[in-house]
């Protein structure tokens, strides 16, 4: 029924990106680390479009191991809920990062890291560390799989490509 309503402002993204999309193999969405609008408009284009498959379009969430960043989580997935229910959605979740993790900030990292895994779906994509190659790329204005290819980073980065894409 909302479809039939005419213009949605969830769809302006899709709107602005649907003659583009011929053109690339994939789609990648960097959202604001706010619930509003954009983050509406960013998961309404993530949706599973008619006729695909499951796990071929959604989200990649990157957390911390933080207790922060759980609360954080919960309120997101409430807003994908949300969203899903208010317009007849589905959105897949394609996994979780969990980004700067460092296991010497001692039991709330190791015991969120431990959280994070044990949700089963979505799944841990990569863990990665608080490396350096990635804040170097930046001072350099490279993109990092120029600067250092084969570094953890690049290869972490390939290993959540790789997963989120299956
Ligand atoms: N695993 C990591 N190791 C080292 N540095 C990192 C790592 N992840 C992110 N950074 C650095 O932290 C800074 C912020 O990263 P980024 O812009 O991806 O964060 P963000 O959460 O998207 O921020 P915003 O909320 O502003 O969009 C950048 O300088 C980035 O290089
Ligand atoms: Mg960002």
């Amino acid at each position: 029924a909302t479809q039939k309503r005419g213009f949605q402002k969830e769809a302006a993204l899709e709107l602005a990106l649907r003659p583009l999309e011929a053109d690339y193999d994939v789609i990648i969405v960097d959202c604001p680390p706010s619930l509003g609008i954009a983050m509406d408009a960013a998961l309404y284009y993530g949706r599973r479009r008619r006729g695909e498959a499951a796990g071929r379009s959604g989200v990649v969430i990157p957390v911390l191991a933080e207790d922060s960043s759980a609360t954080a989580y919960g309120m997101l997935a409430q807003q994908i809920e949300d969203l899903c229910e208010d317009l007849s959605l589905e959105i897949d979740y394609l996994g979780l990062v969990v980004n700067l993790y460092d296991s010497r900030r001692g039991y709330v990292a190791t015991s969120s890291l431990e959280n994070w895994k044990s949700l089963g779906d979505p799944k841990v994509l990569a863990v990665i560390g608080d490396l350096k190659e990635q804040r170097e790329a930046v001072r350099k204005r490279m993109p990092l799989l120029s600067y250092a290819p084969q570094s953890d980073q690049a290869e972490a980065m390939r290993q959540v490509a790789r997963g989120a894409t299956r």
